[in-house]
């Protein structure tokens, strides 16, 4: 009652349509295709990105804001806020702090280990960072390899602070060509600037932002059903920071790959990338695919228990007859598939689930699974193929080649690390 109340004085204190207040409720969603203004981003101990805004907070590019008490309890007890103003994750193995999500609601700092709040906490920002001024806009941190120390990056309004985490020196600076940042953070090496629904990419020590910004946060951040209709499809799904969903080539080297509610294409020989919606071109999947491999030119499509079968190599891929059909009666296997693929010439389909990879026969029938074998290197995978240079196996936003299902299943050393937009996509930032 208190929030709700707290809304309407707001409400009109900004004389707003007051017409509107019952559908400004505290409880309301927030919805992260519809281009918002995050409060704070922060990636956890385990890479994931956390969007906040207002009471809510994202996990990851899709799926359900839920409320963020839920997860960090006390930023409640504590405080009662609606919001918090900052976030980052403090990533320094030399630093007691090391792996803590760092808050910031007004004048104070809340420090998270494994989503538990640390003794002593909240404290003062002034407390814990010594020079750093309450209400802040953003913080981002900013390891020794790209800012010469291992700091952290403070912003409100215009004021940009370095913090030298060893130190506790505070060196103000200013960066004069970048927007002042309402949230800001560190994604797979590369520093982010969020100005409302949009994004700039930065240099962390001088501020500068090189290429063609800014970008519209959701297409890069998001997986949406619905882009804005400025949005180019192609540069989107290239560059996207969002995982995918299925990979597959075929023979020929013509290429698929799936992600949400769209995919790009690649024909054998040309270097054109093509991206459409599914619901326009594999119309009976509609979006989300859980995995995809070739066999014998058709695209063979697993959503759910379902298995759908595509000709393709004509000029619109057509879904064979009598498909949609069970994943267990055609291939053997049983509950979420993540990633499938077929090496060349071969009759194998490869299916992983989980850290595990099951044979299955296609020349067989009925298919069963004819061995099964855990795969030490990864705990989940997100999409897989195989093609002339091995088997690739992509996991967030990066790949990893393997020679052989041998290697992969039995490697205990991760291989050289490539990243999708840039590498697999040809992405230029
Ligand atoms: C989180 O906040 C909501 C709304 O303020 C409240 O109903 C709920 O009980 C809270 N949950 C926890 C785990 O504190
Ligand atoms: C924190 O700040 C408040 C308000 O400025 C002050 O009253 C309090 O003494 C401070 N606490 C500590 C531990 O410094
Ligand atoms: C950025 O912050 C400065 C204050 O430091 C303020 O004067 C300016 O209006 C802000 N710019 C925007 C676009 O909000
Ligand atoms: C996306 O756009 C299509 C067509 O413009 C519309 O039919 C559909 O409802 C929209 N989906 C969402 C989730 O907004
Ligand atoms: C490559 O594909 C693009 C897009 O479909 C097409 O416009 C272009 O003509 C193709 N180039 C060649 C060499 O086939």
């Amino acid at each position: 009652m208190k929030l709700l109340t707290h809304v309407l004085c707001l409400c009109l204190a900004l004389a707003l349509a007051c017409a509107d207040s019952h559908e400004t409720h505290a409880s309301d969603i927030p919805d992260h295709c519809h281009g918002l203004e995050m409060d704070a981003v922060a990636v956890d101990e385990d890479g994931v990105p956390y969007f906040f805004k207002g009471d809510h907070l994202l996990k990851g590019f899709h799926g359900k804001p839920e409320l963020f008490n839920e997860t960090f309890a006390e930023l409640d007890d504590h405080h009662h806020l609606s919001h918090v103003d900052a976030a980052f994750l403090m990533h320094y193995e030399e630093s007691h702090d090391h792996d803590h999500m760092f808050f910031f609601l007004d004048e104070k700092v809340y420090s998270y280990q494994k989503h538990k709040l640390e003794d002593g906490y909240p404290k003062n920002i002034t407390e814990v960072f010594p020079g750093i001024p309450d209400h802040l806009d953003a913080a981002i941190g900013c390891p020794k390899a790209d800012c010469g120390e291992d700091s952290v990056i403070f912003f409100k309004e215009h004021e940009i602070y370095h913090y030298n985490v060893k130190t506790k020196a505070v060196e103000e600076k200013e960066f004069k060509t970048m927007p002042n940042c309402t949230a800001a953070f560190r994604f797979l090496g590369h520093y982010y600037c969020f100005h409302g629904h949009l994004f700039s990419k930065f240099d962390p020590k001088t501020g500068d932002v090189h290429g063609k910004y800014p970008k519209e946060v959701r297409d890069y951040f998001m997986r949406c059903a619905n882009y804005s209709s400025h949005s180019d499809d192609v540069e989107r799904e290239q560059c996207s920071r969002v995982h995918l969903d299925a990979i597959t080539s075929d023979h020929d080297g013509n290429m698929y790959a799936f992600r949400g509610h769209y995919f790009i294409s690649r024909d054998a020989g040309n270097a054109t990338l093509k991206a459409d919606s599914i619901e326009n071109v594999f119309k009976e999947l509609h979006s989300e695919v859980d995995a995809v491999f070739t066999y014998e030119d058709q695209l063979h499509m697993i959503k759910d228990d379902h298995l759908f079968v595509y000709k393709v190599g004509g000029e619109h891929p057509v879904l064979m007859e009598g498909y949609p059909k069970s994943v267990k009666e055609e291939l053997g296997v049983e509950g979420h598939i993540d990633a499938a693929f077929i090496c060349e010439d071969h009759h194998i389909a490869h299916i992983v689930k989980g850290d595990h990879v099951y044979d299955v026969e296609m020349k067989a029938s009925p298919r069963v699974i004819n061995s099964e074998q855990p795969i030490a290197l990864f705990k989940t995978i997100d999409a897989a193929k195989c093609d002339k240079d091995g088997i690739k196996v992509i996991v967030g936003n990066h790949y990893y080649t393997f020679e052989s299902l041998k290697v992969l299943a039995t490697g205990r050393a991760l291989p050289e690390q490539h990243r999708v937009s840039q590498d697999l996509f040809g992405c230029d930032h």
